[in-house]
């Protein structure tokens, strides 16, 4: 990877990002395509359906429901983003029915195992997600897996960060940014103040406007890292933007080391896909807390919630395993850690509300209490 970015950088420099796109997923050499995943325990950092077989039990409670109010129509369960494929193939083993379709998307399909591909059908791109029928369409962070620009407003205007070799290291340069990305903040009203920066992808509404276009009947459900507008771009709360690059569970602010050895990411802007929706017909039926939305699904009627007084374990290393995993699937929705800082936005459309995770808005206490336990 080294090599494949000295060679582009001697032919001038590079936008911040285009490095990204290129340490992210260069075809050979990019971190996405690695034959091991770098998402997991081992890898460099973990997401829900990774930590926690308690995460695919409450999204299969979620595809049991819109199956059986779909009637006659097929309907098509897919997840974006699929990585490894592992959350979508757990899905079609909890809730597959025979007639059901389950698809993983990934522009990177090198980690989905032989076993599970045989099972689920997995495409490349969002165009060749099966139409018609109906559809429950799944991401968790992949919007904040894409490449993504940074800029930083100086007295004489906005401008964009750009990658330079400077004496054999990577360094920044700037260059007053481009009109898209002038627009991009105009457009919403942002004013950033004088040295803050702000860490945008102009793909974010893009891509989840092709996801809205697949979909004549369905839900889309985006679990992601993110803020709304007002608080993304709050000028002392990410003063600094959110850019962070991660490697063995450790987040460092220095994006420009190892290319390729280290993920990149930020936080993404939950209102332009509310925007996109809402433009394209979509109604937003909840917009909150991972916690809140599992809880709502009813994770806690999974085993790894019953309480400790009514275990039984054989022995102490079993004992001690049980309480790893039970952990694990706590986290999920503990205040602290993942279940606080993840948000999911469910958009729907020609399919109706009433459906259990909005029961959240109708019965707080319920959900507070199911909390405490
Ligand atoms: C942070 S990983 C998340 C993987 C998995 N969803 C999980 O939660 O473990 C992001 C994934 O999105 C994929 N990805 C990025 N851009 C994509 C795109 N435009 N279309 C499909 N997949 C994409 C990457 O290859 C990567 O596997």
């Amino acid at each position: 990877m080294s090599e494949v970015v000295r060679n582009l950088l001697s032919r001038g420099d590079l936008s911040f990002r285009d490095f990204v796109e290129v340490a992210l997923y260069h075809p050979e050499s990019g971190y996405y395509a690695q034959q091991t995943s770098p998402v997991g325990r081992e890898g460099d950092y973990i997401t829900s359906p990774l930590l926690s077989p308690a995460f695919s039990f409450a999204l299969a409670r979620l595809v049991r429901e819109f199956v059986s109010r779909a009637g006659d129509a097929v309907c098509t369960i897919v997840d974006i983003g699929c990585g490894d494929g592992s959350l979508i193939h757990s899905l079609w083993g909890a809730a597959g029915d025979g007639r059901t379709r389950f698809v993983g998307v990934d522009r990177a399909l090198e980690r989905v195992p032989a076993e599970v591909r045989s099972r689920v059908e997995f495409v490349r791109t969002i165009d060749e997600i099966p139409r018609g029928g109906r559809h429950l369409i799944f991401s968790n962070e992949l919007f904040d897996a894409l490449p993504f620009a940074r800029l930083v407003q100086r007295e004489e205007g906005l401008h964009e960060l750009w990658v330079t070799e400077r004496d054999g290291h990577l360094d920044w340069s700037e260059r007053d940014a481009p009109a898209e990305y002038r627009d991009y903040f105009a457009s919403r009203g942002v004013a950033l103040q004088k040295g803050q920066f702000a860490d945008i992808s102009l793909e974010w509404g893009a891509i989840y406007r092709d996801i809205c276009r697949v979909v004549d009947e369905g839900l889309i459900v985006t679990f992601d890292y993110g803020y709304p507008q007002s608080k993304l771009f709050h000028p002392r709360a990410r003063r600094f933007g959110t850019a962070a690059a991660y490697a063995k569970h450790r987040v460092s602010r220095d994006l420009l080391a190892d290319p390729g050895e280290q993920d990149l990411t930020a936080h993404l802007n939950f209102d332009d896909l509310i925007r996109a929706g809402e433009e394209l017909d979509f109604t937003t039926l909840f917009f909150d807390r991972q916690a809140v939305f599992l809880l709502a699904l009813g994770i806690t009627a999974h085993g790894l919630f019953t309480p400790v007084t009514d275990l039984a374990v054989e022995n102490l290393s079993a004992g001690v395993d049980l309480l790893d995993r039970r952990d694990a699937a706590h986290q999920l929705v503990l205040p602290a850690g993942i279940g606080h800082d993840i948000r999911v936005l469910v958009q729907g459309r020609g399919i109706g509300s009433g459906w259990s995770f909005q029961q959240t808005f109708k019965d707080q206490t319920k959900l507070e209490d199911a909390h405490q336990k």
